[in-house]
């Protein structure tokens, strides 16, 4: 496990749970980080230099959660080092990156999987059921919104100057509708705004729409960085998806709980909840589905190509934002 945070923890300690799985070791930049995250998980060993743990022969998968711009590095080390990987999304920030990493695993023959967790949550399966039994026929158009309230850039990331939300957020949000439709993402028209965050000290996108034309479809991508903390979920994030036959609605950010005292919230525990000891919720859940299928040799879920594809159509933003036309998704 390389990148002992937020989201790095979660991948520790699903691997420290799951009885198909042994955490062998763990790295972070940050030597206490490390050494606490190798103690609290039961990890034998933990180390400052990703590279210490490509050389570890006992070593077969390997998670990596560091920030959004630092995936390739560690990635490329340990498929290098014919190791099997799950990466944290975004796959890559740009599209080379992320192509040389599934160059890199097809050569070395081993496994690479992007962590998109919302392949695991409960409505969006629903949501994915519902439309492959063709409950509403065919997609025509889809709007789907996941923004965060300013915490996010200000509090919780150390990074966020490095990212913004196109990077952190519109990943969840290009795989969620692609698998939902099953078709392909062609072509992007895109703004964004980039002035709030940035007279307060965080160079990244305020917020973003983006357009998005699939083979027939087309789908509009909303992200923002700005909302206020008043928000009561760190998240807000609603999808509807309109076909020939019907209609469906949902809100991912809500797990059913109101909690009113001094303040008003809607904690999202859908994700991760402690369980009287253990964890629940459906972030483990991909980390787990990583292990099988590294164990058994059959097709995962996420594929390869699956994070490239999230990859192009955040870079056609990037351009199209910048170009102000629509810009086209580069193939793989
Ligand atoms: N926080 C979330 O809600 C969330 C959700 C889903 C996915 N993710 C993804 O997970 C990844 C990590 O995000 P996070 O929120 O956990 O960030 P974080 O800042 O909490 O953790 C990143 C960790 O990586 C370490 N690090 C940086 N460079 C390193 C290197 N070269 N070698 C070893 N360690 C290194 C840092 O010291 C830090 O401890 C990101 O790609 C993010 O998009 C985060």
């Amino acid at each position: 496990m390389v990148g002992c945070g937020i989201f790095g923890s979660i991948h520790a300690r699903t691997y420290s749970e799951y009885e198909k799985a042994e955490l062998a070791a763990v790295c972070d930049i940050d030597e206490a980080r490390a050494r606490e995250t190798a103690a609290k998980f039961g990890a034998s060993s933990y180390a400052t230099d990703f590279e210490e743990l490509a050389a570890n022969p006992d070593i077969e998968a390997v998670s990596i959660a560091t920030p959004d711009f630092a995936h390739l590095e560690p990635v490329l080390a340990m498929l290098e080092a014919g190791k099997n990987v799950l990466v944290e999304k975004p796959m890559a920030t740009n599209n080379e990156d992320a192509r040389k990493m599934i160059n890199t695993a097809k050569e070395k023959g081993v496994r690479l999987m992007t962590d998109f967790h919302n392949r695991f949550s409960p409505v969006f399966l629903q949501a994915k059921e519902a439309i492959d039994v063709g409950e509403i026929g065919k997609a025509v158009m889809a709007y789907i919104r996941l923004a965060n309230t300013r915490y996010v850039p200000f509090e919780m990331l150390g990074w966020s100057g490095k990212s913004g939300p196109q990077w952190f957020l519109l990943p969840h949000t290009v795989d969620i509708i692609r698998w939902l439709i099953s078709q392909e993402p062609r072509e992007v028209y895109a703004t964004g705004s980039r002035k709030y965050l940035k007279k307060q000290g965080v160079d990244a996108y305020d917020a973003i729409q983006a357009l998005v034309k699939f083979d027939e479809a087309f789908a509009t991508f909303e992200t923002a960085w700005i909302l206020p903390e008043g928000w009561p979920s760190v998240i807000d994030f609603v999808a509807s998806i309109v076909g020939t036959e019907g209609k469906i609605d949902l809100d991912a950010a809500r797990s059913g709980i109101s909690v009113a005292g001094e303040k008003f919230s809607h904690p999202f525990c859908a994700g991760q909840q402690e369980a009287h000891g253990r964890t629940v919720g459906f972030f483990r859940l991909p980390i787990m589905h990583f292990v099988d299928r590294v164990l058994d040799g059959r097709e995962m879920v996420i594929k390869p190509e699956d994070g490239f594809v999230v990859t192009a159509v955040i870079e056609s933003i990037e351009k199209s934002i910048a170009s102000g036309q629509p810009e086209k998704v580069e193939e793989l």
